[in-house]
């Protein structure tokens, strides 16, 4: 979906789909670097990473295994409960493997740092983070991300995977979702 098609629901768009795509580019670089002759395993959380999952594993340069997992953010509606949920679980056994998640966004933290945990205490060989977006002002536990596409100011952001209400996430670029549409 193209600018043009949500130009009144946005403020600004804040990384464009070249700038995306470049940063991806320079990542997928490193972790052809950092994993050289390694076992690598990308694990995406549904729903926000699939287009960077999509986008990232065409830049690199090697073989790599994809799995996925759904989790719902939060038990009971509050933000920062920290409670977490499997909906989707991998698909294979993890024990021994080096993991690296693929996310869209780290926000509080929470969500990653569950997983983080979760996925070593399933034996994983080692566990590390990509993710295109992080909000540093947002952080509620500190997260180790190895990878990060931009730091971005606190601002509610919909498009590449992250989404308002189920939708925007099809937009190839990154934008503020404009104040008049949830205010
Ligand atoms: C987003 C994102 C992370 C989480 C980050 O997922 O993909 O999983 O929120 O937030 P946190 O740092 O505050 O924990 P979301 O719950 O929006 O699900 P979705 O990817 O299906 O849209």
């Amino acid at each position: 979906m193209d600018l043009a098609s949500v130009q009144s629901d946005i403020e600004k768009v804040i990384v464009s789909e070249e700038q995306l795509q470049t940063r991806l580019k320079e990542i997928a670089r490193k972790i052809e670097n950092d994993y050289k002759d390694q076992d690598l395993l990308l694990i995406g959380v549904l729903k926000g990473a699939v287009m960077v999952m999509a986008d990232l594993t065409r830049h690199i340069n090697r073989h790599v295994e994809i799995d996925w997992m759904a989790v719902s953010s939060y038990g009971s509606g509050t933000k920062s409960s920290g409670v977490v949920r499997i909906l989707k679980d991998l698909d294979r056994d993890i024990t021994g493997r080096n993991v690296l998640i693929i996310e869209d966004i780290v926000d509080t933290g929470l969500t990653l740092d569950w997983l983080t945990q979760n996925l070593k205490s399933r034996g994983a060989g080692s566990v590390e983070i990509m993710t295109v977006l992080r909000k540093p002002d947002a952080a509620i536990v500190k997260v180790d991300v190895r990878y990060v596409g931009f730091d971005i100011p606190k601002d509610f952001v919909i498009g590449y995977g992250l989404d308002f209400n189920e939708k925007y996430r099809n937009l190839p670029f990154i934008a503020v979702l404009a104040k008049h549409m949830y205010e």
